[in-house]
């Protein structure tokens, strides 16, 4: 194992343990527990654990351990812990840093279960939240205070593709220190260098581009050493949200293909962006990779110019020119997934998003007409081609 492999090395090679049999592909273990070999060795463990000692899934087990090492060598930190989910692994992020007085600063465009967490559970017990426009730094440097414990944001937001600036607000969160926690989802662990960037905590729904083939949930929180084992391990372990070694196993064969997934998909959804901007049908066509995205500058700096795989459409016409839309559709799926091989039409205010008041989606720009558009392993053409005459038939 090697730390100066780059990522597309660590994708496929790093973190693998081989049993006694040497195989190739990484074993899944499924197994909830591990036999001591007596009584002392039982003890010793519960003592403490080396690295390749297990006790019980819920704490550990080799294959998820697989995963969690591919994963934090791929974004260059020092350790990881997976989730059940990525809500799972949101809130033991968030939820194993705070306690009750404690102040938190958040972007407002959030993930709609994110957004349920910071407003209605941590609030509820005794964390306070202060909401703000992330692209917005007069807005953090209010809002950050002395006694701020985390800021947490989603470096791409969903579904409105805002790119917050994670240099920027590390260094307004870490001069009063305050932990950085960011849902890096959208960014994709191919594109990012969040931690470099100054990120404390990165956490990941592996359910999205990581599987990226629609199989399984997971999640995953990458940080030090001293924070994933300190701080986040005693609470996850103790709460439950484990993730299954066999979806562990789905996650680490997905690290495996997803660069040459994801650079394609972004490449897709860069064409399909270029060729629909400006559409008579559309009132907007967001995507990060845009020359017109209000944060173009900041992706070419932050994430290589590299757009991702979604981009949202404002369809002319509202929420029935929305569904004209989606109903038309023959090779995007009407789902609520993201970053998946197939492409993906989503309506976040009536599915993601439905839960926001309609004040907080005119806030956030989810409008009646908005469609998110994950961009899957199809041909462009095709693709555009289908997408071109739905937006027609949406406009009949
Ligand atoms: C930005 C973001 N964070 C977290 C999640 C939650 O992930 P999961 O569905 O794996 O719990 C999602 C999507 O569902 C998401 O889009």
């Amino acid at each position: 194992m090697s730390e100066s492999w780059n990522k597309r090395t660590q994708a496929v090679h790093g973190g693998i343990r081989r049993s006694q049999y040497n195989e190739v592909s990484e074993a899944i273990f499924l197994t909830q527990g591990f036999v001591y070999e007596n009584a002392e060795q039982a003890e010793a463990r519960f003592i403490e654990t080396g690295p390749d000692e297990f006790i019980y899934a819920r704490y550990g087990n080799p294959t998820v351990s697989m995963f969690e090492q591919r994963i934090a060598a791929l974004e260059g930190g020092e350790d990881a812990f997976a989730a059940a989910s990525g809500m799972a692994a949101v809130n033991g992020a968030l939820t194993s840093i705070l306690k009750a007085g404690d102040h938190v600063v958040s972007a407002k465009a959030l993930f709609g279960s994110c957004l349920y967490i910071l407003e209605n559970i941590l609030t509820r017990y005794g964390v306070e939240v202060t909401f703000v426009d992330g692209t917005d730094m007069d807005a953090w440097k209010a809002a950050i205070r002395p006694d701020t414990k985390a800021v947490f944001f989603e470096s791409m937001s969903n579904p409105t593709l805002e790119v917050i600036d994670i240099e920027a607000v590390a260094e307004l969160a870490h001069s009063v220190g305050a932990l950085v926690v960011v849902d890096n989802v959208f960014s994709t662990p191919v594109f990012s260098r969040a931690i470099e960037q100054g990120a404390d905590v990165v956490v990941y729904s592996a359910t999205k581009h990581i599987d990226g083939q629609g199989r399984a949930l997971g999640g995953v929180v990458i940080g030090t050493k001293d924070f994933i084992r300190g701080t986040l391990e005693p609470y996850m372990k103790h709460t439950g949200g484990a993730l299954s070694p066999f979806n562990a196993w789905i996650m680490l064969k997905g690290l495996e293909t997803m660069a040459l997934r994801v650079n394609a998909q972004a490449e897709t959804a860069q064409t399909v962006a270029e060729a629909l901007e400006g559409h008579a049908a559309l009132e907007r066509t967001l995507y990060p990779g845009l020359k017109t995205h209000a944060q173009n500058a900041l992706v070419q700096t932050q994430l290589g110019g590299k757009g991702g795989t979604v981009l949202s459409l404002d369809i002319k016409g509202g929420k029935d020119a929305a569904f004209a839309f989606l109903n038309a559709l023959t090779i995007p799926v009407i789902s609520n997934n993201l970053g998946d091989a197939k492409s993906i039409a989503t309506h976040p205010a009536t599915t993601t998003h439905q839960r926001l008041s309609d004040e907080q989606k005119d806030e956030l720009g989810i409008t009646p007409g908005l469609i998110r558009l994950s961009i899957g392993l199809e041909d462009a053409g095709d693709l555009l081609a289908d997408i071109s005459r739905a937006l027609d038939v949406s406009q009949q």
